[in-house]
C-alpha cells in the first residue's frame, strides 16, 4: 500500500482553521493508500516572530514531500520595508516552478449563486493561470523613480508553451474547449502569448481553441459563464479573473485551487487569511476541502494508483451532499452553519 508524504502549511488566519477542518476528512478517506502529514511553519506571523517568512527547513520539506497542502498566508499589517506583503505562496510558485494555477469554478447545487439565470447552475469552468512569469515576473524588481514607477511584463516561450500544453491536456479530460484570454490587440507580449497558444493548439486538433480579450472575458463571465470550459491566461489576468469566477459559484470560500509544476503540486483554497472573520468560526472550509480532493486526484495521476482518485470522488460527493441538504455558511453565503458544522456534516456523509 502506497504512503504519500504531505507537507502541511496552515499559515495565517483562517488558513489554520480551514486546514483543521480538512485534515479529519483526509484521515477518513484513506482506503487502499495512506497519507502521512507533517506540519511546518511559514507565513506573516512567523515572519513577525522570527524574521523569516519561509524558513529553509519548511521549503526543503515542501520540496521533498509528495504534495503540499496549504491554508493561506499573509496579514495586512505585517509587511516588508518596501510596503509589500509577506507572500510565501508566491515564493513557492516561483522556486518550485508551479507554473499552472488551476482554479476550477463548479456550481454546487444548493449553494446560493449571484446570477439569477437558470443556467448559472451549469457553471463548470477552469481558469488556468500562468504562475511563474507575466506581470508577476516584476515582483521585487519594480522600479520607482521620483516621478514614475515601472513594472515589466515578461512572457517567455517556455513559460507559455508549458501552460498552454497543460490547458489542452486538461480540456482533453473535460469538454474539449480552450479559450486563450489575452490583450493581444494592444501588447506585443500578449500577441506573443497568443501566437504560442496557436502553435500548441495546432498540436491538439481534437480540441476547440478560441481567443477572447481579457476585458470582454470579464463581461462574458457574467453574461454567459456556462459557455466556458478551460481558460488559459497570463498571471495577473488569471489572478483577477479567478476571483471573479469564484464569485460566480458563491465566493472565495467555495473556490479550490492547485498550483502544479512538472514535479511538485501545491493545493490551497483561493482565499487569503481573512482577518475580518479570523477566530469567529465563520470561515467556509469548502474551498480547502475541494483543494484536498484535487490533491488526491493529482497523487493518483502521478502515481498511477487509482485509490486516491476514488477518495477524491467520495470527498467531493460528501461536500455536495452537505449543500444539497440545505446547509449554508453564515458570513459568505448568508446561512447559519460555521466551519465546525460544515466539517462535521461532511465527515458524517463520508
Ligand atoms: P481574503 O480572501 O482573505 O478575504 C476576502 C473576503 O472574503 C473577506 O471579506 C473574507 O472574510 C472573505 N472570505 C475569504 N475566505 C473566506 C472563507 N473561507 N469563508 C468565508 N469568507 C471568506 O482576501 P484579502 O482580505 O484581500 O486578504 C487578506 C490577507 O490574505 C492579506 O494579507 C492577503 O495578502 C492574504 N492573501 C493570501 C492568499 C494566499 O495565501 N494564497 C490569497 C489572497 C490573499
Ligand atoms: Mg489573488
Amino acid at each position: 500500500m502506497r504512503t504519500f508524504d504531505i507537507c502541511v502549511l496552515p499559515g495565517d488566519g483562517i488558513g489554520v482553521e480551514v486546514i483543521e477542518a480538512t485534515l479529519p476528512l483526509l484521515e477518513k478517506v484513506q482506503q487502499g493508500f495512506s497519507l502521512r502529514f507533517r506540519e511546518y511553519p511559514a507565513g506573516a506571523h512567523h515572519f513577525k516572530k522570527t524574521g523569516e517568512a519561509l524558513p529553509d527547513a519548511t521549503f526543503e520539506a515542501a520540496r521533498r514531500a509528495d504534495a503540499i497542502l496549504f491554508g493561506a498566508m499573509g496579514w495586512p499589517e505585517i509587511r516588508y520595508p518596501d510596503g509589500t506583503e509577506i507572500a510565501p505562496q508566491l515564493d513557492l510558485r516561483f522556486r518550485l516552478e508551479l507554473y499552472a494555477g488551476v482554479r476550477p469554478a463548479r456550481a454546487i447545487p444548493g449553494v446560493p449563486l449571484p446570477l439569477s439565470d437558470a443556467r448559472a447552475g451549469e457553471i463548470d469552468l477552469v481558469v488556468v493561470r500562468e504562475s511563474t512569469e507575466g506581470l508577476f515576473a516584476s515582483r521585487g524588481k519594480g522600479v520607482v523613480e521620483a516621478d514614475q514607477a515601472r513594472d515589466t511584463m515578461v512572457i517567455t516561450r517556455r513559460g507559455s508553451e508549458r501552460v498552454h500544453e497543460f490547458a489542452f491536456r486538461l480540456a482533453n479530460k473535460r469538454r474539449k474547449l480552450v479559450t486563450c484570454v489575452d490583450k493581444a490587440n494592444v501588447f506585443a507580449s500578449m500577441a506573443f502569448f497568443r501566437k504560442i497558444f496557436d502553435e500548441v493548439a495546432a498540436r491538439h486538433p481534437g480540441i476547440e481553441a478560441r481567443h477572447h480579450y481579457v476585458d470582454a472575458t470579464a463581461l462574458d463571465l457574467v453574461r454567459r459563464p456556462w459557455d466556458f470550459d478551460v481558460l488559459v491566461t497570463e498571471n495577473m489576468f488569471g489572478d483577477i479573473l479567478s476571483d471573479q469566477t469564484a464569485a460566480l459559484i458563491g465566493g472565495m470560500g467555495m473556490a479550490p485551487s492547485a498550483d502544479i509544476g512538472e514535479r511538485h503540486g501545491l493545493f490551497q483554497p483561493c482565499h487569503g487569511s481573512a482577518p475580518d472573520i479570523h477566530l469567529s468560526g465563520k470561515a467556509n472550509p469548502t474551498a480547502c476541502m475541494l483543494s484536498a480532493a484535487m490533491m488526491l486526484d493529482w497523487l493518483a495521476e502521478r502515481s498511477g494508483d487509482a485509490a486516491p482518485q476514488q477518495a477524491a470522488r467520495r470527498l467531493e460527493r460528501a461536500v455536495d451532499a452537505v449543500f444539497a441538504s440545505g446547509k449554508v455558511t453564515p458570513w459568505d453565503l448568508g446561512g447559519r452553519d460555521g466551519t465546525r458544522q460544515i466539517r462535521d456534516a461532511v465527515l458524517s456523509n463520508l
